[in-house]
């Protein structure tokens, strides 16, 4: 017979995304749904191992779900990353007497829950971060809020572009993939867009869209780049160096991590929220709840850390055909 699960624990871990509130949230009131306590880890992996709680009602929850960042604070624990910081962690549970932990975050987080699970502890994961580089999940939650505020910034940025009629070079975050750098570029329209899954070749990626871009008539551009392809402050340097043009650098950075998340980040973190529940209810766990064309699947916690996920490059080529003078190449 199913052990019954009586209480669980949820946290945030790693950087944080906008939606991972409606994710606690969620996780809280469908536990409560199942006569399940629950108790909010704090500061994620790190807070297991120094014993930082909150005792969580479903009245606790309540107004958190339009809100950015995370009630549960987070951080990138260097304690858990050593075998006594883990088994301290544990201890807490046991304290605690968690059935269970559902954890909120990225592949750090799912690198944590691994080591956990294999110390006897049941968890789950939840997908967020704004990179959306988790191959074991469609989408992240996170992206899409992350997304519309850097399109916002970067609307806002053309404005003044267009009437200076300059160069702007916009770095944006992603670590190592260029997910948000492609989606944003593409939804800006953007003369440029460098991404670290794309081999750049300055002249040709760079240098000549801007020029075919001027000899379509535009008097002013919008380069993005993804952090992991390089610094805005260089590829501004390169501009200038290349056609005489002194663009403006603009570097977003953890701008896009805050706000209000959007509909689809709510809608998504709520659904993976309660399937996450649902599943150590009915005795599953040592799994990663996530989304495949939009339907919910869960994936062993091993097998989604080995999961990788390529930028679709048919986008890049979208991209790059959106261009007013990209018929000359
Ligand atoms: O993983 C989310 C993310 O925002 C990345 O895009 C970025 O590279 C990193 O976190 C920044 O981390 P920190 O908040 O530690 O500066």
């Amino acid at each position: 017979m199913e052990k019954k699960v009586k209480r669980i624990g949820v946290l945030t871990s790693g950087g944080d995304a906008p939606g991972m509130n409606a994710a606690v949230r969620a996780v809280v009131r469908t536990a409560h749904a199942n006569g399940i306590e629950c108790i909010g880890i704090r500061r994620g992996w790190q807070g297991l191992i120094t014993s930082d709680f909150v005792t969580l009602d479903r009245g606790s929850v309540g107004h958190i779900l339009s809100r950015g960042g995370t009630i549960l604070y987070t951080a990138r624990s260097k304690d858990f990353m050593t075998e006594e910081g883990r088994l301290k962690a544990v201890s807490t549970c046991k304290m605690l007497g968690l059935d269970g932990i559902v954890a909120i975050g990225g592949d750090g987080t799912f690198r944590g829950a691994l080591e956990l699970s294999r110390l006897g502890v049941p968890v789950v994961g939840i997908p967020a971060t704004i990179d959306n580089d988790l191959g074991c999940s469609n989408y992240t939650i996170g992206f899409d809020t992350a997304c519309n505020t850097a399109i916002e910034c970067i609307d806002r940025l053309r404005d003044t572009m267009s009437s200076h009629e300059r160069c702007s070079v916009v770095e944006v975050m992603g670590r190592n993939a260029g997910f948000l750098a492609l989606y944003v570029g593409i939804a800006v329209g953007a003369t440029a867009v460098l991404v670290p899954e794309h081999e750049i070749d300055f002249e040709r990626d760079v240098v000549e869209r801007i020029r075919d871009s001027r000899l379509a008539g535009n008097t002013h551009f919008m380069i993005v780049v993804a952090e992991g392809a390089g610094h805005a402050m260089d590829i501004s340097a390169k501009i200038k160096e290349a056609v005489g043009i002194d663009p403006r650098v603009t570097v977003l950075g953890h701008i896009q991590r805050g706000g209000s998340p959007t509909a689809r980040d709510r809608e998504t973190a709520t659904r993976m929220g309660y399937y996450a529940v649902e599943a150590l209810v009915e005795g599953r766990f040592n799994c990663v709840i996530g989304t495949k064309e939009g339907d919910i699947v869960e994936i062993p916690i091993e097998e989604a850390l080995q999961m990788k996920k390529h930028l679709q490059m048919n986008r890049y080529k979208i991209m790059e055909a959106m261009q007013l003078g990209s018929s000359a190449r």
